[in-house]
Parts: C-alpha cells; structure tokens; sequence
C-alpha cells in the first residue's frame, strides 16, 4: 500500500512507520489521518506482525493536528465538524488496539497529537531534549480525541496540570508521569528503540497480544470483576501452541519458536 504522509520499512516481522511530512513538522491534516487509519487497519489484519516503530521524518517526531486544516473547518457545519474528529478519535482507536508491540521513537518535540499518538503506544522512548506538550488551549482549542489514552497513561492529576495551563515539558517530566518509558541521548536513541525491538521480538506474538487485549478490560475494574476474564483468558493461553511451546521450551532450556535474533 502507498501512501502520501507515511513512509514505510518492513524487516522481516518488524515495520518502521515514519510520519512524513516534515515541512509542517509532520502535523496531521485529513490526509495523514487517512493514511494511519488506513495502515492500522492493515496492521489489525496483519498476523506476520509483531513489532512496530513510529517516528517522525525530520526535526521532530510531531507537532499534532495540522492548525491549518483545524482553521478550515470553521467554515464547516457541527455535524461535519463531529465526522471529522470522529476520523481522528478512529484512528487513535484503530492504532491503540493494534495486537503488536507499537513503539514510539520521538526526538524533538511531540505535542499535541503527536503527544497523543505517544499515548497510544505500548513503548515510548525519547531523546533527552524532546519537548512534550498538549498545547491545544494554547491555541484556542483542547485536547479531546486523544484524552482517553492519554489519561490511560498519565492519571487525572497530570492531565488537569497539563491539558488546562497547555504547558509545555520535558522528557523527564514525560517519563515521570507515565507518558514515556525511557529517555536517552539523541545518540543512543535508535539503540534504545533497538533494544526494545529485540524484546518484543523475543515476547510470544499471542501472549504479547492477548496481554495488550486484556489490560484495558482490567484496568479500573476490581479483582472479583475481573477473576473469571483473566482466569478464561490463561486457560487459553496455557493451551495454545505458543503456550505449550513457550513452557515446554523454558522447561528444556531451549528457545521458543518465535524468538527472531
Ligand atoms: N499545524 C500546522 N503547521 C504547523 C504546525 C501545526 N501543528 N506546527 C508547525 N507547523 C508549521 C509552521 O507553521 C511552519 O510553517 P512555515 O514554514 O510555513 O512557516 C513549519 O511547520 C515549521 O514550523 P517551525 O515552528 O518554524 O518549526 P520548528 O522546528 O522551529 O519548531 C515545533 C517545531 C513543533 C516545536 C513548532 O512548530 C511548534 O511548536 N508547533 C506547534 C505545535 C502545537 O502546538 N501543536 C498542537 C496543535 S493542536
């Protein structure tokens, strides 16, 4: 599939997504959200599919919505307004749920969406000098579509501190509140991603899906809740061909099947 804002690599079971438009600092208009929800619905599909690492072509990972798309829709009715946030709140949905590793490679800054499309996934890791933010009340609007997943991540308290001033922060303020797993230098920063890559690649492909399928299902609900869903969903597991493998292998000394090195 080609697209117009996205450039793409495969390696094997690992695909490199960067976001390709970095003459406005790869801000999302409604063609970028076209080509994202259109290669998360490629991805849902994709079972040869285990790694995914996005990253920003250019000075920056990304600085969000497109400001100038955002403009043009005043002269737009609500409803119109409401289908198009709702293809953005899509299309953060469709990659939040992509049944891989999703991992997010942000050098220089990340606001607004591009904060956001942090949000979404599974692994962050930032170069020590990114900037972070969700700037939208700066700019007369707010964070919405991507408020969900972000206080998923970062809690009630940060959002209020964060979302409302629109302030903007750093990555080891990120990394405090949960919004990034790791900051290094800019020199290390694709070793870093590497690292990761090697773990996720090492994860069974099932387990590492069923794991991401389940944490939504049991966040916010009690143990009791929740005791028949988790114990149906490592019954099935127990059983699976990863499962048996991934046991019978640790019991051998031995690699599981699906370790890439
Ligand atoms: N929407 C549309 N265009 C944007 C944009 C956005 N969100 N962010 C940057 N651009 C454009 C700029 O208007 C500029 O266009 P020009 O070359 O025609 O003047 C170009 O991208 C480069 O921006 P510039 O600010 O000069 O780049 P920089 O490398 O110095 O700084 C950022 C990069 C990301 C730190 C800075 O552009 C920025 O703060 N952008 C706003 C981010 C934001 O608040 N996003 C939330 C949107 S809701």
């Amino acid at each position: 599939m080609s697209y117009w804002f996205l450039a793409i690599r495969r390696d094997g079971p690992v695909e490199y997504v960067a976001l390709n438009r970095p003459d406005v600092r790869n801000a999302f208009n409604e063609q970028a959200i076209a080509d994202l929800s259109s290669w998360a619905a490629a991805a849902q599909q994709d079972r040869d599919l285990r790694v995914v690492v996005f990253s920003g072509e250019g000075k920056v990972f990304s600085a969000g919505a497109d400001a100038a798309w955002m403009a043009k829709m005043a002269a737009y009715s609500r409803e119109d307004n409401i289908q198009d946030a709702l293809a953005a709140a899509s299309m953060f949905h469709a990659i939040n749920t992509v049944p891989a590793l999703v991992i997010a490679r942000i050098h220089g800054a990340a606001l607004g969406g591009g904060s956001g499309l942090a949000a979404v996934c599974d692994v962050v890791v930032a170069e020590d000098q990114a900037i972070f933010g969700f700037t939208e009340t700066k700019l007369g609007i707010l964070p919405a579509m991507i408020s969900p997943y972000v206080i998923a991540k970062i809690g009630q308290s940060a959002a209020r501190e964060l979302f409302l001033t629109g302030m903007r922060f750093d990555a080891v303020r990120a990394k405090d509140i949960g919004l990034v797993h790791a900051v290094v230098p800019m020199s290390d920063l694709d070793a870093a991603v590497g690292r990761y890559v090697a773990e996720g690649l090492s994860a069974s492909p099932t387990g590492l899906a069923a794991a991401k399928a389940l944490i939504p299902k049991v966040a916010g609900r009690t143990a009791a809740e929740v005791m028949r869903l988790t114990a149906e969903t490592i019954a099935d597991q127990r059983v699976s061909a990863e499962g048996q493998d991934g046991l019978k292998a640790f019991l051998a000394k031995a690699k599981p099947r699906w370790v890439v090195e």
